[in-house]
């Protein structure tokens, strides 16, 4: 099966670092399809040169996220929701391409700041409906994971915050079959979700709890960590661009 790594992404100094820590572990995995979804109203040179750089099938696509629903400069992030429309896109741009049957292959939403280990991949590759896997550092907790009875079904959710949300995971803690998301075309994320629960909204449109396939050795490894980038120190560099001689000028950061 192929996997489809939708990944939304944002213009600020460190994204081709953060691009790049993705790509470095992507080369590693066989069959995989990078769909990356540019937060902008055109497509980006950095972004651009970026993936012809190579090594890597991908499909570049772009939608801007409407002003009224952008984060200021100062807004904590947990007043709007991220990467919405961006997932959205990389869902319509599979559902009018994929070639079938959409059973061989496996959807993914992989944000652009996360660490992902190798072995992530090899785990979701084989989803039948939804696979589901702990997540690290997320949710004011260092693991938040499904709860897996002895039989291995998943009945819940060990999480810090609201587990008894539908289904308490974070985006990055599922992969679903791609047949699943064709066969219900009405499944998107929504702006309109209440905070914390975009996920949780979104899997209940297309799976059952006791229907989801628990991987990573019955949910007891992590091989995904929900991290965050520090922003970078900028201080000089706008003084220097203020007066006309930015250190990037001729030269792609
Ligand atoms: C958490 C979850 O891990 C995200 O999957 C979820 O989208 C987010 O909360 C949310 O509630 O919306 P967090 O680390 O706080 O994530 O979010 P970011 O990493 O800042 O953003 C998620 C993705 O959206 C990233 O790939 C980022 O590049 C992208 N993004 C962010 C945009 O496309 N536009 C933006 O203006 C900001
Ligand atoms: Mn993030």
């Amino acid at each position: 099966p192929v996997i489809y790594v939708i990944t939304p992404t944002h213009a600020r100094p460190q994204q081709k670092a953060e691009l790049t820590r993705l790509k470095n572990v992507f080369l590693h995995v066989p069959a995989l399809h990078w769909i990356l979804v540019e937060d902008s109203e055109q497509k980006t040179g950095l972004v651009k040169h970026f993936l012809e750089s190579g090594g890597i099938s991908f499909t570049h696509l772009n939608v801007p996220t409407p002003k009224d629903w952008k984060l200021g400069e100062n807004q904590p992030v947990w007043q709007k929701p991220r990467g919405v429309l961006q997932r959205n896109a990389g869902l319509d741009w599979l559902r009018s391409n994929f070639e079938p049957p959409a059973s061989r292959a496996v959807v993914y939403f992989a944000d652009d700041d996360n660490t992902y280990s190798t072995e992530l991949f090899q785990e979701m590759r084989w989803t039948k409906k939804v696979s589901v896997w702990p997540v690290a550092l997320v949710g004011g907790v260092m693991v938040e994971r499904p709860k897996v009875t002895l039989s291995g079904k998943v009945n819940g959710w060990l999480t810090g915050w609201k587990p008894d949300r539908a289904f308490a995971t974070d985006m990055a803690g599922f992969g679903i079959n791609l047949d699943l998301l064709v066969n219900n075309p009405e499944a998107e994320f929504s702006l309109d979700s209440q905070k914390g629960f975009m996920e949780s909204d979104f899997l209940e449109k297309i799976v059952k709890l006791h229907e989801l396939e628990p991987k990573a050795d019955m949910c007891t490894k992590v091989y995904i960590w929900h991290t965050r980038t520090e922003k970078p120190n900028m201080k000089d560099e706008e003084k220097l661009r203020k007066e006309g001689r930015p250190t990037n000028r001729n030269i792609e950061v």
